[in-house]
């Protein structure tokens, strides 16, 4: 069964040893950069929530939330908008099933708006990342036409 968990003393090491492969690796950034990134937002007024992705007792992914982002260059769709960032699932992992169960575990937090109101989930994914998209797409989620830095950004009414 797939859980989203806390970063923990415990898990952290694990956490930050996972990785995607060679080729995806410009579709996300590295786990131990997400962490750090989540300080800089938590201690500059945003609300990232990042949980490690666990089948059964093993870690297998990360992904990391941010609700209403202030004071960072963002999309016009962000504010009081929940966003997915940096789902990754770890190239031995993939293609389990691990990141489309994922993405229903993470929707149902979201949906239960641990951070605050809101009427949007939001993620922005490069153009060319395609499995992203498909899985994206087949959680109801659509391109909005508004590009953020190289990347489309895709909207789920919640
Ligand atoms: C995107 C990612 C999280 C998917 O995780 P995963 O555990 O491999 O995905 P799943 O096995 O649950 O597959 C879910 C869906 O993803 C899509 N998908 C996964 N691999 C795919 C591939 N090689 N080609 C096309 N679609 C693919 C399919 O839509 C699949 O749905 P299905 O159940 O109908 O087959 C994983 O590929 C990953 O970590 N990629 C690198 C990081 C990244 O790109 N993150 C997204 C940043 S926006």
């Amino acid at each position: 069964m797939i859980t989203l968990r806390k970063i923990t003393l415990e898990n952290r090491r694990a956490i930050f040893n996972l990785e995607v492969s060679e080729e995806q690796r410009r579709f996300v950034a590295s786990n131990l950069s997400s962490v750090a990134s989540c300080y800089v937002l938590a201690t500059n007024g945003g609300h990232p929530l990042p949980f490690a992705i666990y089948s059964d007792e093993q870690p297998v992914g990360f992904v990391m939330l941010t609700y209403g982002i202030t004071g960072y260059e963002i999309p016009s769709i962000a504010h009081d908008s929940y966003c997915i960032l940096r789902l990754m699932v770890d190239k031995h992992y993939q293609n389990q099933g691990y990141g489309r169960e994922a993405m229903n575990k993470i929707l149902d937090f979201i949906r239960t708006y641990p951070a605050g109101p809101a009427h949007y989930c939001w993620i922005s994914y490069k153009a060319d990342n395609l499995p992203a998209k498909k899985l994206y797409e087949s959680f109801g989620f659509r391109d909005n036409g508004e590009i953020f830095g190289d990347e489309l950004i895709t909207v789920l009414t919640l």
